[in-house]
């Protein structure tokens, strides 16, 4: 079956103008989102994956530059100016992230803020948009007698579920989930990403989730995007990723799940002020050859992979 594409992103670059130099955050990235799976971005903290998912919605700090091509639904929507492209935001893309209070306005009741969202996008009665609130908090599995609760009477479990339902209230078609569970505790985080799972099932939704925990990866992912120092190095549909990961990087991912309490990839993600001659992986990798120092390697695909190192071509 042809898949659907969603949001086609195309020789995105983006740095940040600092004081002291430039930070190159991403380099010549390029991938798609299917409708209706999950794409998980993975790597180690550092590797620019959230500028990468904020760029998509605009929520960088002004001291970034972006360029390159973002589509949705075939329509570019890179070139929109900020007023359109709010629409976009508040309609069609919706971002939950790690820390739920970031997006929770603290002085106001958790029921009344999920219907505010929905009547800033939808024009609608009150009356209406408290009905609507109320059947996000029952599909997030809050109770309805929550509906008056202040933010700082939740649990941190309860508040990733309000975010979810302010981020679902306008019924997106993409959602950007920014390490939504990693101040979780295990429990509360595997109920969040049954959640977020059944949500998607239901509304048919694109998720794009940002993590660097491969188990995160593992129960979520149709395909999976492995990012090192500003680079996608490696994308990958699941099953053939756990089966043989091709990228030396993100083999060495796997290497750290397999033994967690004893190995470790020797070495540490770059400063992205650092200007790469080669490859940027190259100090950590293993299996790299003197004409990786120099050479920086092309995105090589083959189908549904693709691999970014001198010395591996998808096959
Ligand atoms: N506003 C900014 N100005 C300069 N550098 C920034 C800014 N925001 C993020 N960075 C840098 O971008 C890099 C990637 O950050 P980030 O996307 O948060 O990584 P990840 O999500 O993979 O952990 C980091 O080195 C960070 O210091
Ligand atoms: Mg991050």
């Amino acid at each position: 079956m042809k898949k659907e594409k969603l949001l086609e992103v195309e020789q995105l670059n983006i740095k940040f103008t600092t004081s002291i130099g430039d930070v190159n955050v991403s380099d010549n990235i390029n991938f798609t989102l299917n409708k209706g799976e999950t794409f998980c971005i993975v790597g180690e903290s550092g590797c620019g994956k959230s500028v990468v998912a904020l760029s998509l919605t605009r929520l960088l700090p002004e001291n970034a530059v972006i360029n390159g091509s973002v589509k949705f639904e075939g329509f570019t929507i890179s070139d929109l100016d900020d007023k359109e492209f709010a629409k976009i935001r508040g309609q069609k893309i919706a971002t939950i992230f790690e820390q739920p209070m970031s997006c929770i306005n603290p002085v106001m009741r958790i029921g009344e803020q999920i219907a505010e969202t929905y009547r800033a996008n939808f024009k609608c009665s009150k009356k209406e948009a408290k009905l609507q609130a109320l059947k996000k908090l029952e599909e997030v599995k809050l109770p309805a007698n929550r509906y008056n609760a202040y933010p700082h009477e939740l649990s941190g479990g309860m508040q990733q579920r309000v975010m979810i339902a302010i981020a679902l209230a306008c019924n997106p078609q993409l959602l950007i989930a920014d390490e939504p569970t990693t101040s979780l505790d295990v429990t509360v985080q595997y109920q969040i990403l049954e959640l977020l799972q059944e949500l998607k099932e239901k509304y048919h939704m694109t998720i794009l989730m940002i993590t660097h925990d491969m188990g995160v990866v593992h129960d979520m992912a149709d395909r999976i995007g492995v990012m090192y120092a500003g680079n996608m190095m490696e994308i990958a549909e699941r099953d053939a990723f756990f089966k043989q990961p091709l990228h030396p990087y993100a083999q060495e991912l796997l290497n750290v799940v397999k033994d967690p309490c004893h190995y470790t990839i020797p070495g540490t993600v770059p400063n992205l002020m650092e200007i790469f001659s080669g490859c940027p992986f190259e100090p950590r990798c293993q299996k790299a050859t003197e004409m990786c120092k120099t050479y920086k390697p092309e995105n090589s695909v083959r189908d549904e992979r693709m691999v970014r190192c001198l010395n591996v071509i998808p096959n």
